[in-house]
């Protein structure tokens, strides 16, 4: 499989990545099948592609013309036997790796042979998720950057048996859709959150530990290092759950050093995830 085939994409979960795993391929060109497990996580999917379309209307980064034609390029669905003529798909369903085995066991019987099969996984492994398919040389890993319509990279990551073949079009296809890329290889966290957690972890515990405010923590962060956002901000960005599932495979792996704050659980227990659930760290309108 080139570059040049590909001319229909699968992505499988409608959620925040997804759909803007969806909304990019489709701006690039690509037509686009979106699949969750209901019509509502679907049509939320679609909800946020809208959304982000028009904030980069509003921004003239896109015509309205260009993002009509990207919306009309997706496709929704339940059923995952639609992504059958698909030549790529994108799994980004949730951190989990008993159900990433179930949907690429599920896309290993449903799409050709020559499809390419790539995870956006954070943190699991690329060669035990491969290692449910007959084709682990043909599974590769796309970390894409949340939100992805505005973040410019794109992770690749190199399973155990991941073919060179598949890692240049992992690459490249990346790159068609208007990001640049690094490469990774098949450890815990890649580069970006095995170096991003313990730096958000460490955020909380300087907060819980009282070395500053919350927003003092944040500033000190953005002001005396230029990043866009400090480590609280940041978590609430990405959701509470998502840095503790990230986090609690870092500290299976790699042992006590990636242990996540105990703050960081109480909040995911209390059920305030973020700016998805209107409170992480700070409140946020709904
Ligand atoms: N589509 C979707 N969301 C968009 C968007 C678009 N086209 N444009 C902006 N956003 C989002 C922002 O997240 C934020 O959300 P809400 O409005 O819903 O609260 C909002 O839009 C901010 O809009 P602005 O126009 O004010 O955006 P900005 O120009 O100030 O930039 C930002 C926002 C790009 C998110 C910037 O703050 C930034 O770069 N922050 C750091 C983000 C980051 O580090 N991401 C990587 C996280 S790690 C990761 O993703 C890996 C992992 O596995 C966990």
């Amino acid at each position: 499989m080139q570059l040049e085939d590909i001319g229909t994409v699968g992505v499988v979960g409608a959620g925040t990545m997804g759909n803007g795993i969806a909304q990019v391929a489709a701006t690039a060109g690509y037509d686009v099948v979106m699949r969750d497990v209901e019509q509502q996580f679907v049509s939320a999917g679609f909800d946020a592609i809208d959304r982000s379309l028009d904030r980069l209307v509003r921004k003239e980064e896109l015509t309205q013309a260009e993002a009509d034609r990207a919306r009309g390029r997706i496709e929704g669905t339940t059923d995952l036997a639609d992504l059958r003529d698909a030549h790529l798909v994108v799994e980004a369903v949730t951190e989990d790796m008993g159900v990433k085995q179930s949907v690429f066991g599920d896309l290993d019987d449903t799409c050709g042979p020559e499809t390419v099969l790539a995870t956006n996984t954070s943190t699991l492994s690329i060669t035990t998720i491969a290692s449910v398919t007959d084709r682990p040389d043909r599974v590769v890993g796309l970390h894409f950057m949340n939100p992805v319509p505005v973040m410019k990279g794109v992770e690749v990551v190199e399973g155990e048996k991941t073919s060179e073949e598949t890692l240049a079009l992992g690459r490249a296809f990346a790159q068609a859709v208007g990001k640049e890329t690094w490469d990774a290889d098949d450890k815990p966290g890649f580069v970006v959150n095995r170096i991003l957690m313990p730096w958000i972890n460490e955020g909380v515990r300087a907060y819980d530990e009282g070395i500053a405010g919350k927003a003092d923590i944040d500033r000190g962060m953005t002001l005396g290092t230029n990043v866009p956002m400090g480590p609280l901000e940041l978590a609430d960005h990405i959701g509470l759950d998502v840095v503790l599932d990230a986090s609690e495979t870092l500290h299976e792996e790699l042992g006590d050093r990636y242990q996540p704050a105990y703050l960081l659980k109480r909040k995911v227990a209390a059920g305030d995830l973020g700016k998805k659930t209107g409170a992480g760290f700070y409140e946020y309108e709904r």
